[in-house]
């Protein structure tokens, strides 16, 4: 076993895990961050995205040993006492229809603005790449994206 120190969502765990363990499973299962889905077993459809120091980062395809002294951000985190912007504009937008994709997506999209606060349609679409949703045809995500973009959201 290893002894592991991570915040996450501001709140500081120090927990024995395997070494094996995924980040993913360790957010789930140990912390509870049950709001961090699952959606594959191949790291393709970025359900699990999270924030890694403000990077996102595919849970599922980070050990949770690496995330030692990191700051890990999910999408429970995001809301401070209000929705956070980009929350605020999927809904507008209805930029989702089963949700599974939508923790991860709206990570990703959070690092696009940290990024790129302005981003074109093109930029949206090539920094949520990595993440898939079988539902909407990805239209109003962008659309949302931009939304958020437009309403100052850059983290
Ligand atoms: S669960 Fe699909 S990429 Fe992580
Ligand atoms: S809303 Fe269902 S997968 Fe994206």
């Amino acid at each position: 076993m290893a002894n592991i120190a991570v915040t996450v969502d501001g709140v500081t765990y120090t927990d024995d895990v395997e070494p094996r363990l995924l980040l993913v499973h360790y957010l789930r299962d140990q912390v509870g961050k049950t709001g961090t889905p699952i959606g594959c077993d191949t790291s393709n459809c970025g359900a699990c995205t999270v924030l890694m120091n403000g990077v996102s980062v595919k849970s599922c395809s980070v050990l949770a040993v690496q995330a030692d002294g990191a700051e890990v951000t999910t999408i429970e985190g995001m809301a401070e006492g209000q929705w956070h912007p980009l929350q605020q504009a999927f809904h507008a937008e209805h930029a989702l229809q089963c949700g599974y994709c939508t923790p991860g997506m709206i990570m990703a999209a959070a690092d696009l603005l940290r990024s790129n606060p302005h981003p074109s349609d093109q930029e949206i679409r090539e920094g949520l790449e990595g993440n898939l949703c079988r539902c909407t045809g990805y239209e109003n995500i962008v659309r949302a994206v931009r939304r958020a973009a437009e309403a100052g959201a850059t983290s």
